[in-house]
């Protein structure tokens, strides 16, 4: 179903753009339909930049915006969409299209051509231009598009003396847009993870020794779609026993088995924002000891690392905390010898924890942002949201750790909004304590 307009705040973000670069021409390709096999295409979801400036949710299309010039309607910008031609006997096969007339009376923009029409026009739209925002090295074809037009601007400067506008990577400025949300980013974000929370819980309270990691993710996926997700922010993880010590396990085919935990990391995308939700608990009803020991040890760290957010702390002070946290757990447990500082600064912990333990989110799983200002890490400021993911992961070849701790995988991720005080926990929903776990398998 084809939508009847977008809300006002696509126009806000391309104005906030335009202000933080003014004078400057910005070219977004959409991501490009890729194909399977004859007549089948992989699912095609927006580029995230493009989908974030302009709602626009077709393949083959460019947003342009370009200072208003003398052309203003009270906007310091000027929205350009090239789309596909509406097509009847196209649409019967593929569906309806925006067309033109849409892309103007639906998504705003004050100029739209058919997508045939970019080569010859977009030398005209970098006319007067100071600089070029287009992200290179992506699509070698749509370079050489972006290249030609900037060429022929060039034959269009003369004798001027005049040089080409430079050419910038717009990935950083919008980035810096992207890593602060807005109130209605914050609802699209608290409700894929509202939605994304009762998929972990449904998971808890259906899994059984025998069934297969691949119900277990259909389960899941089951609940995003039925709750209105469109689709998964990435791939699910749904790891039983050993297979959680593999990081980016994918392939979710193995019979889980009574006295094993289940890892599952898994996010449902709601219009455009993604959650990521991690939770480890037993196949059957209840933990061994061992693996309580290490389930106590890394919710301890989480839900300590979850209280330090708050404006003014910086992603490595929560990273350190983790590590510390861990490497005292785990020489309590026997699993480390030394001394807890030494081993953190030997990094002698990444043994058993050899990822980081946050990242940003928000429409893509690992969010755009900068990590770094000025060569340092950046404080914390409201609206950033980000994970807090610590872990445990024994690897099966590790035959040193002792019995009770030998492969496991375990993985705590929740996802934080900073607030003006502290923070917002958007997956408190999803169980993490042991008794809530284990009153879920009854
Ligand atoms: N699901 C990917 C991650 O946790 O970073
Ligand atoms: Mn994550
Ligand atoms: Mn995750």
């Amino acid at each position: 179903m084809l939508l009847s307009h977008v809300p006002g705040y696509f126009k806000q973000r391309r104005e906030t753009l335009l202000e933080k670069a003014p004078g400057s021409v910005f070219i977004f390709p959409a991501n490009e339909e890729v194909l399977r096999n004859p007549d089948v295409h992989y699912p095609f979801r927006q580029e995230s930049h493009f989908q974030y400036l302009s709602g626009f949710d077709e393949p083959e299309s460019f947003l342009v915006l370009a200072p208003a010039g003398s052309q203003s309607t009270g906007s310091k910008h000027r929205m350009v969409l090239f789309v596909r031609r509406r097509d009847p006997e196209k649409e019967m096969w593929e569906g309806e299209r925006y067309g033109t007339d849409g892309a103007k009376q639906v998504f705003g923009a004050d100029e739209a051509y058919a997508i045939d029409e970019f080569d010859q026009r977009l030398p005209d739209l970098l006319k007067g231009s100071e600089r070029i925002y287009y992200r290179m090295g992506l699509h070698q074809a749509t370079d050489q598009r972006v290249l030609a037009a900037v060429e022929s601007h060039r034959r269009s400067l003369g004798r001027s003396g005049k040089s080409l506008p430079p050419l910038h990577d717009p990935n950083e400025l919008v980035g810096e847009l992207r890593l602060f949300k807005s109130a209605e980013e914050i609802e699209l974000l608290r409700k894929a993870c509202r939605i994304t929370a009762l998929a972990h819980k449904t998971a808890m309270r259906e899994v059984r020794p025998g069934m297969n990691e691949y119900e277990v993710e259909a389960l899941v996926d089951y609940v995003f779609r039925k709750y209105g997700c469109q689709r998964v922010g990435y791939g699910s993880i749904v790891a039983g026993g050993r297979n959680a010590t593999c990081l980016h396990y994918r392939s979710n085919n193995e019979e889980l088995r009574e006295g094993d935990l289940i890892l599952i990391d898994a996010g449902g995308e709601h219009d455009y924002y993604t959650s990521d939700i991690t939770r480890t608990f037993p196949v059957g009803k209840s933990f061994t000891d061992g693996q309580a020991k290490l389930y106590e040890l890394v919710l301890g760290v989480q839900k300590s690392a979850v209280a330090m957010i708050r404006p003014g702390i910086r992603l490595p002070d929560i990273h350190k905390h983790v590590c510390e946290g861990l490497t005292e757990g785990l020489l309590s447990l026997g699993l480390l010898q030394g001394s807890r500082d030494e081993i953190v600064k030997g990094l002698g912990y990444r043994r058993f924890y050899p990822h980081n333990t946050s990242h940003w989110l928000g429409m893509d799983v690992h969010d755009v942002g900068l990590y770094l200002k000025n060569g340092e890490p950046r404080v914390l400021e409201p609206g950033m949201c980000l994970t807090v993911e610590p872990g445990f992961y024994s690897q099966p070849g590790d035959t040193a750790v002792p019995a009770e701790f030998q492969k496991i995988g375990i993985r705590i991720e929740d996802d934080i909004l900073v607030t003006p005080m502290g923070h917002e926990n958007l997956t408190a929903d999803a169980p993490k304590e042991i008794s809530e776990i284990l009153a879920m398998k009854k």
